[in-house]
């Protein structure tokens, strides 16, 4: 059975202090009322990861860093490796968010080498695709999808797809607070599932986690995990509250 995953992106907010006392609070709800059957996951930034990984039960909660540099080593100024990443606790890394691609121009080039150093690394890259608005309007975000996913982790061996969690974010739903209908997201994971049961075989596109994210909350996540393909989400701003996260955990 695939893994139902909630992994939170705090994104750039919250100092460290603040982080400390929310992944406290995530972690202190998660113990008393959380689903069992669901790993959680905070996304936090760097600055925090040791101290977050202190704070919380890591048997229950994985910590994920944001980024990672694209180099293993090296005069990199202000980068952080994959290894870095790896000596803090932090389990996983999100990777290829629309927001690292867009703002700090990350290409599948620079993707793909920061993919491979996560996994040499051992950590589990949270790989995040999804296309813009004008790509949805224009009716081709299927076609998107598939490039960035041919581009990046599809070349990867199936020992190591097999080590991704994919996470598909339409970049017009993301802190917008439209979310993609129901359907608009089943029918994308679906796609995708698709995709890696030809390039893969069903039996690794079964075992694959697909989550959602955009505008994911409290309120729609219910509906958006009863489909059959939705294996969780990646949350921004409703997994700064705790009590937020919390109910989204227990949405299933
Ligand atoms: P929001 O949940 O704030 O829309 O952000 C989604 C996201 O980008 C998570 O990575």
């Amino acid at each position: 059975m695939r893994k139902k995953i909630v992994a939170g992106n705090w994104k750039c907010n919250t100092t460290l202090q603040e982080g400390v006392q929310l992944a406290k609070s995530v972690n202190d709800l998660v113990a008393k009322e959380g689903a069992a059957d669901v790993v959680v996951v905070l996304g936090t930034p760097f600055t925090h990861i040791t101290s977050v990984v202190s704070a919380v039960d890591t048997n229950r909660i994985g910590v994920a860093a944001q980024n990672c540099a694209a180099e293993a080593k090296g005069a990199f100024t202000g980068e952080v490796s994959a290894a870095m990443v790896k000596s803090t606790g932090a389990e996983y890394v999100i990777l290829g968010h629309s927001e690292r691609r867009e703002y700090y121009g990350e290409t599948s080039a620079i993707l793909n080498k920061k993919v491979a150093l996560a996994l040499e690394n051992g950590l589990t890259p949270i790989y995040c695709c999804g296309e813009a608005f004008e790509v949805r309007n224009a009716n081709t975000q299927n076609d998107f999808v598939k490039t960035q996913l041919d581009e990046t982790i599809f070349t990867l061996s199936a020992d190591d797809f097999k080590k991704i969690v994919i996470a598909y974010e339409p970049i017009w739903a993301i802190g917008t607070g439209v979310t993609a209908s129901t359907e608009q997201a089943q029918e994308m994971l679906a796609f995708i599932r698709g995709l890696i049961a030809e390039k893969y075989g069903k039996e690794i596109a079964e075992e694959t986690s697909i989550l959602y994210g955009g505008s994911c909350n409290a309120k729609n996540a219910p509906e958006l995990f009863a489909q059959p393909d939705i294996d969780g989400g990646l949350i921004g701003g409703a997994s700064l509250k705790a009590e937020d996260f919390l109910a989204i955990i227990n949405a299933y």
